[in-house]
């Protein structure tokens, strides 16, 4: 058995994945990310604080742990350096202790103007988190984009934005107008140059040695590029093998993929979503499960758990084990409900997940519906102290995806937790 494991996002991101990379990091050296950049917002309570983690992996709040950003990865040098300022009082990373990798491409202000423009001028908008995260990947993908490793050499750095100007008007028109944003990406540069190496080969010889190692997702799986609702997705592949890819890890070296989900389902921005509730149950969700973007504090569409979309996701992702995340949240409702599968006015039942948004959006879900439970499932640990209307929540969760449910999650603290494994 090798001591490699991924944790995904298995709905439209937002699932807790900061919570338990925290706890699973316990056991960790070493945790990555490998994806996304300032869009993602991970959020760890701990001794009472809150913290909220956009690029730093959540595992740094662990003093024995090395934390990696990896290829796939787009960095906001300057945001960066905030969010290690932000969390200094408790963490204090050291460059053996986090590894930016050279190979992952940086956002410039030009990537965020683009974003923010294109959202604005469209008549169909994404519902970007605005952070320049799309143009940067759009970028890379054009042989057009700055590494971190030539953005932290003032002369790799500097060549970079007089090709970009030389050869595009508008980015030339736009750097000349924007002192402030150009200077602070310079800036962050001296900053950051400290903790930029090969962090896939530190990452491989790590494995080598037999570490453990834990590879933490943004995101969601139905928000990647490829298998997600597109056009309504993220720039890159929030999936187990993504993370592969941005490690430059073969995929036989991983033994565990951890499916997270909420026992409900959240979505941030546009795009059809079958289970989305806009009623009393939606206002409940939304109001005890505190759904609001980490990030950007937008407010998150709810709805009820979508087994169509979760079976794909595990599927997509091969996950041999789920973490079912925020069961608390379902406490006082009176009677839950789950999509089995969906009905289509044309098309009649659907049970394997569309990837057509204009049929995904007439999609009905037909629901198996349970009892709820009123008593509040106490951190206690143990799965038998949970109510035994969450027990049979779980048990049919597991029946009607196939996997297993490790590990649940019954508050927003470390200790709220039971964990099966
Ligand atoms: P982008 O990643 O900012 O380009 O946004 C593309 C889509 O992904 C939008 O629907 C965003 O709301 C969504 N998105 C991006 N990051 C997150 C996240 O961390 N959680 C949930 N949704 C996200």
């Amino acid at each position: 058995m090798s001591n490699v494991s991924i944790l995904i996002g298995a709905q439209w991101g937002d699932e807790g994945k900061g919570k338990w990379v925290d706890i699973l990091s316990e056991k960790a050296d070493i945790v990555a990310r490998f994806q996304g950049g300032n869009n993602a917002g991970h959020t760890v309570h701990i001794d009472g604080r809150k913290f909220v983690l956009h690029q730093i992996p959540s595992g740094v709040f662990r003093p024995h742990l090395k934390s990696a950003i990896a290829a796939g990865v787009v960095v906001n040098p300057s945001q960066l350096l905030s969010e290690l300022g932000e969390i200094k009082t408790i963490a204090t990373p050291t460059p053996d202790k986090l590894w930016l990798s050279a190979r992952a491409h940086v956002i410039t202000p030009w990537h965020i103007h683009l974003d923010e423009r294109q959202e604005s001028r469209t008549q169909q908008p994404i519902g970007t988190t605005k952070r320049g995260i799309g143009p940067a990947y759009a970028d890379k993908a054009s042989r057009l984009g700055l590494r971190l490793g030539q953005y932290v050499d003032d002369r790799t750095r500097d060549k970079w934005v007089q090709k970009m100007a030389s050869e595009n008007e508008a980015f030339k028109a736009f750097w000349s107008t924007n002192p402030a944003a150009v200077e602070m990406f310079h800036s962050a540069a001296s900053g950051i140059k400290p903790f930029v190496c090969d962090a896939e080969a530190r990452l491989r010889k790590a494995v080598r040695e037999g570490k453990q190692l834990l590879i933490e997702g943004a995101q969601g799986t139905m928000l990647d590029l490829d298998h997600g609702t597109y056009p309504f997705v993220t720039s890159n592949s929030p999936t187990s093998g993504g993370a592969c890819a941005s490690l430059g890890l073969g995929p036989k070296t991983v033994s565990r993929i951890y499916g997270i989900t909420k026992a409900y389902v959240t979505r941030v921005g546009e795009g059809p979503m079958p289970t989305e509730l806009k009623d009393d149950v939606g206002a409940h969700l939304s109001k005890v499960g505190n759904e609001f973007g980490a990030t950007t504090r937008r407010p998150r569409r709810c709805g009820w758990l979508d087994m169509v979309a979760l079976r794909y996701a595990i599927a997509i992702n091969g996950c041999d084990r789920l973490i079912l995340n925020k069961i608390d949240v379902l406490t006082g409702l009176s009677e839950l409900k789950i999509a089995v599968s969906y009905r289509h006015p044309q098309l009649g039942t659907i049970e394997d997940f569309p990837w057509e948004p204009e049929v995904l959006k007439d999609c009905v879900p037909v629901y198996e519906t349970l009892a709820g439970w009123t008593d509040q499932p106490q951190a206690s640990g143990r799965f038998e102290g949970l109510p035994k209307g969450v027990r049979h929540y779980i048990s049919t969760v597991e029946r009607l995806s196939g996997v297993r449910v490790t590990m649940i999650g019954t508050g927003v603290g470390r200790e709220d937790a039971v964990i099966l494994e």
